[in-house]
């Protein structure tokens, strides 16, 4: 039996948000020296540019990984729609954490990966503005092996 050929597959998403970036229990002094001018009381948005990857084996019948619109659709559900024209510091999910695109990433990743089964979610990579990227995976083969 030939392996099966496993492809990976990215689509780009975008969403707009607020957020602040503020540790409660940390002095209004230590907040800015961390934050600078994402500290700021009354938050700043950023235009997220979401890159979901996953890597699966190619269907044999349709010649797809994955269909597009249901990826789409997951996406939608899952992301945008909660996200989307909100302030991330109101999101249950940045209640006991900092909103940064660090954290956010990661957050984006668990909430797709188990809705994306069989196929699996490689990477997500948020783009906070266009000079820098965050990347999530479950698993960095470099880092595990050294
Ligand atoms: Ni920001």
């Amino acid at each position: 039996m030939t392996p099966a050929t496993i492809v990976r597959f990215a689509r780009r998403y975008t969403f707009s948000a607020s957020h602040r970036l503020h540790v409660d229990h940390l002095s209004t002094e230590a907040n800015r020296a961390a934050f600078g001018k994402c500290n700021n009381p009354h938050g700043h948005g950023h235009n997220y540019v979401v890159q979901v990857m996953i890597a699966g084996p190619v269907d044999p019948a349709t010649g797809m990984v994955l269909n597009m619109a249901a990826l789409d659709s997951v996406v939608s559900r899952t992301v945008l729609d909660r996200f989307d024209h909100q302030n991330l510091n109101h999101d249950p999910l940045f209640a006991a954490q900092t909103s940064t695109t660090e954290n956010l990433c990661r957050e984006i990743f668990h909430l797709l990966a188990p809705l994306l089964q069989p196929v699996l979610l490689r990477s997500v990579r948020v783009e906070e503005t266009e000079n820098n990227f965050f990347e999530y995976s479950e698993t960095i083969p470099a880092l595990s092996a050294a």
